[in-house]
Order: structure tokens, then sequence, then C-alpha cells
């Protein structure tokens, strides 16, 4: 559990203090296939939290730190498939160190809200249960990288993964440019998909399923739904 002394919080911490006394909830993932609407969402949840007086630090992995992006264009931008497996596994948990280590971390020991785009789970699912370097490896290097740091509470984005591709299609005809995993076929999605509602069956505690096969404001009024009890205080939120 994590161990806050108000003294150092800033201000604007102080105003969750209520919040984090009744339940410990600063550490806030959001995971899916490419394609599940995450980043979407995870800027209408910053708004949400903004709003509800509980401005949270936003970040993502891979990338996060200038080490962390100088990983991330490694990974996602290199063309074809030359970074293996497992050289992929190391390069995840190593940005994965220096993010918990330079901006997670620090950040949390001061009181303040993180929600990261992706985090260790996406290491257990990508590398370890659907590339075959296997999940008690990923889980193992998970705890390294992290020193043992866990999420509060994890949203899953789930949705169909025909229906992930369709939205990637889309999403490449305006501007963002396709990454390596966004190539992958079809059943690689689906294989993605069913390793994240495994992982999510497995941790019920942490994990939320949210349907993103719906509209972007049903999305985010799921999410705004089980985010809603810890923000008690703040009841100017729906
Ligand atoms: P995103 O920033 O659009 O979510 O893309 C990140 C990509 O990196 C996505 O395809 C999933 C992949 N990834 C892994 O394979 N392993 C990891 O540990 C993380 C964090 C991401």
């Amino acid at each position: 559990m994590l161990m806050i002394n108000s003294k150092f919080l800033e201000p604007a911490c102080l105003s969750v203090m209520k919040n984090v006394e009744k339940e410990i909830l600063l550490f806030i993932t959001f995971e899916g296939i490419d394609g599940c609407g995450k980043s979407t969402q995870v800027e209408r949840f910053e708004a949400r939290l903004k709003k509800a007086g509980i401005p949270p630090l936003i970040t993502r992995e891979p990338g996060g730190t200038e080490t962390g992006d100088a990983i991330r264009k490694i990974l996602l931008h290199l063309d074809g498939e030359s970074v293996t497996p497992l050289t992929q596994l190391f390069l995840y948990e190593a940005d994965r160190a220096q993010h918990v280590t330079e901006v997670i971390r620090p950040a949390l020991d001061l009181g303040k809200w993180v929600v990261c785009d992706r985090f260790y789970d996406a290491t257990t699912v990508y590398q370890g249960i659907v590339q075959g370097q296997g999940e008690d490896v990923a889980e193992r290097l998970n705890y390294l990288s992290t020193s043992g740091l866990n999420p509060d509470i994890t949203f899953l984005l789930d949705c169909p993964a025909e229906m992930a591709m369709e939205r990637i299609k889309i999403r490449d005809g305006t501007t963002k440019k396709r990454d390596m995993f966004d190539k992958k076929d079809i059943e690689f999605h689906r294989k993605i998909r069913h390793a994240y509602l495994s992982i999510a069956g497995k941790h019920k505690d942490r994990f939320k399923i949210i349907d993103a096969s719906l509209s972007v404001d049903e999305i985010e009024e799921q999410i705004g739904g089980k985010i809603s009890p810890y923000l008690i205080e703040n009841d100017s939120m729906s």
C-alpha cells in the first residue's frame, strides 16, 4: 500500500486526500487491442478527473520519458519485424523501468493520480502470451521493472478485432501512421483480445471490462460509472 505524507502534497492534491484515505485509487491504467479507442478515452478521462478537482498525470507506454520515447521509436516505427519478440520484451521492460522510476513513482509519492495508456498487462499479453515468450516470464520481468508497483484499477476496453481494425483504417485515413502491430493480421488481434480477457479474469479485483463496441460517448459513460464511486467528494461529476 502506498504511504503518503501530506506534508509533501501539492495544494491540488490535498483535495483528493479524502479519496485517498477512503480508498487508495491513484494509479489507473487503460488497456485493449489496437484500435479499441483507448487514447480518446484517456483524454476524456483526464477531462473528467480535472473537472472533479483531481488533475492527473497522463502518461503512456512505451514512452513517457526521453529514454522511453527513443525506445518507442525502435519498437513502433521500424519497418518490418526486425525486432525479435525477445528483444521486444526486454525493450518494453527497459522502457517501463525508466518510466516507473522517473515519472510514475515520484508522482504517486506526491499523491498525484497517474493515468497510464498501457502498462505491464500489455507486455504479459503481447510478448508473454501471444508472441510466446511466456506469461510467467513476462510477469517476472514486469515485477522487476516496476519494483512491484501495481495499478489500482485497469480499464480494459474490449471490442471485436474486426471492429478495431475498421477503426484503425479510418484513423490511418486521417492522420496516424500505422505501427508494427496495427499491420498484423486479424487473427493476431483476436488472440490479443482473448489474452486480455484471460488475464482480466485472473485479476477481477483490478480489471474493469468496458464494452468498447459502443459509441465514444457511451464508452465514456461506462468508465465514468466505474470511477464515480471514487469521486464521491466531487459530486459536480455526473
Ligand atoms: P499504442 O501507443 O497505440 O497503444 O501502441 C503501442 C503498441 O505497443 C501496441 O501495439 C501494443 C504494443 N505494446 C506491446 O506490445 N507491449 C507492451 O508492453 C506495450 C506497453 C505496448
